[in-house]
């Protein structure tokens, strides 16, 4: 069996790439889908509940599944610089891939709104950090106007090579499952990762051409050599978004995004139709969660199931939760949830959870057996 290098190599064929082309990879993708027990026990309900946490990814988020190609593709084709507005994780992982090509890498981040591990990321791989006075959706205008006068290669969700990275964790979770499951739930900023897992499951399911979506398959025009059936259905995709930055919830952009989850503190969905129809081409839905429901369940995560994800992620099985209790994903389902991104993105938001867990005692042997003995 050969090496697991990364995703490109192993789905070479199912990638628009040449078979020379030199691949610019970390060993992303190839991340473990976790069934949920304590969760699922706790509702009450029969569902095979599992989270695929791409928070294992080298650093730390989805992104890398996306920029590896990005970068591999822009290197490919001359580029010297790549430039993204980015909530953090786009910022850390288009940096490492650039440090790793030799390429110079600008990064447009929301003035104090982005998590501690993230600019630290940014920072370490030599990113250029401009910090806006503005928020993602700010950014991405300037980055757009920027790349039309200057030789600098966008590697936001825009850029089409990233939605075929990213589609390969639908391929996966086939492999693992040897089927797709029957609801797949996501959190939702700019859509780009909803649209990359529907290409995913449809090139799987020989369903390629869809009329909407072979728009974001530039590369197959429905026509895939993979086309052949791998699996009979498709999952049902299901959006979370958060209630201060919920557009599709909303039926258009919100000026003033909010959200601790601030990974998915974004008014103006770049891939706003690609997601309306994997909605309506899969019978799945859209919802939104408050601040409070998506750190609850980023905690029950943690400290029912032992996995750590940063708030973003967590809205993905709050929404799963809510909806699983409430019988709109009915019993006897398979549920997948992405988890994109690592807790320790965020360790800020995680401390200001503390609450009484952490206690600063006397370094002596009665305070500290003291302290034990009462939480026993
Ligand atoms: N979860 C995390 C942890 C994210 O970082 C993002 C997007 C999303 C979910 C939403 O994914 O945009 O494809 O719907 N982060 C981008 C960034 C915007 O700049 O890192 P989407």
């Amino acid at each position: 069996r050969p090496r697991y290098t990364g995703l490109i190599a192993k789905y070479l064929d199912r990638l628009p790439i040449s078979d020379d082309a030199r691949i610019l990879g970390l060993g992303e993708g190839n991340t473990p889908l976790i069934q949920l027990t304590r969760i699922p026990a706790e509702l009450g309900r029969d569902v095979d509940l599992y989270v695929k946490f791409e928070g294992l990814n080298p650093t730390g988020s989805f992104k890398d599944r996306g920029m590896t190609m990005a970068v591999t593709k822009a290197v490919e084709q001359g580029a010297k610089a790549i430039i993204c507005a980015s909530t953090g994780n786009t910022s850390a992982s288009a940096a490492a891939y650039a440090a790793r090509a030799g390429i110079s890498c600008f990064v447009l981040i929301p003035d104090g709104k982005i998590a501690m591990g993230k600019l630290a990321q940014a920072i370490m791989h030599g990113a250029q950090v401009l910090q806006i006075r503005g928020n993602f959706d700010a950014g991405m205008r300037l980055v757009k106007e920027l790349a039309e006068h200057a030789p600098l290669t966008i590697v936001n969700s825009i850029n089409p090579y990233r939605l075929q990275g990213q589609k390969t964790a639908a391929f996966e979770i086939i492999e693992e499952l040897e089927r797709a499951p029957d609801y797949h739930c996501l959190p939702v900023g700019n859509a780009g990762n909803i649209t990359a897992h529907w290409i995913g499951y449809s090139e799987c399911a020989g369903r390629t051409g869809d009329e909407q979506l072979t728009a974001a398959c530039a590369f197959c025009g429905g026509q895939c050599r993979y086309a052949s059936a791998l699996v009979e259905r498709r999952p049902r995709m299901v959006g979370y978004q958060a209630s201060g930055s919920a557009p599709f919830l909303r039926g258009g952009p919100v000026a003033e995004p909010e959200t601790v989850a601030t990974a998915i503190r974004i008014g103006d969905p770049q891939s706003w139709d690609y997601a309306q129809a994997v909605r309506e081409e899969s019978g799945g839905w859209f919802d939104e969660l408050s601040d409070e429901e998506i750190l609850q369940a980023q905690r029950m995560l943690a400290d029912h199931e032992g996995v750590f994800c940063e708030p973003a992620s967590a809205t993905s099985v709050a929404g799963a939760m809510r909806d699983i209790r409430s019988g709109r994903i009915p019993e006897g389902s398979t549920v997948v949830c992405t988890l994109t991104g690592h807790g320790l993105k965020d360790p800020d938001v995680a401390s200001a959870q503390a609450g009484d867990a952490v206690q600063t005692v006397d370094a002596d042997y009665q305070a500290v057996r003291e302290a034990i003995l009462k939480r026993l």
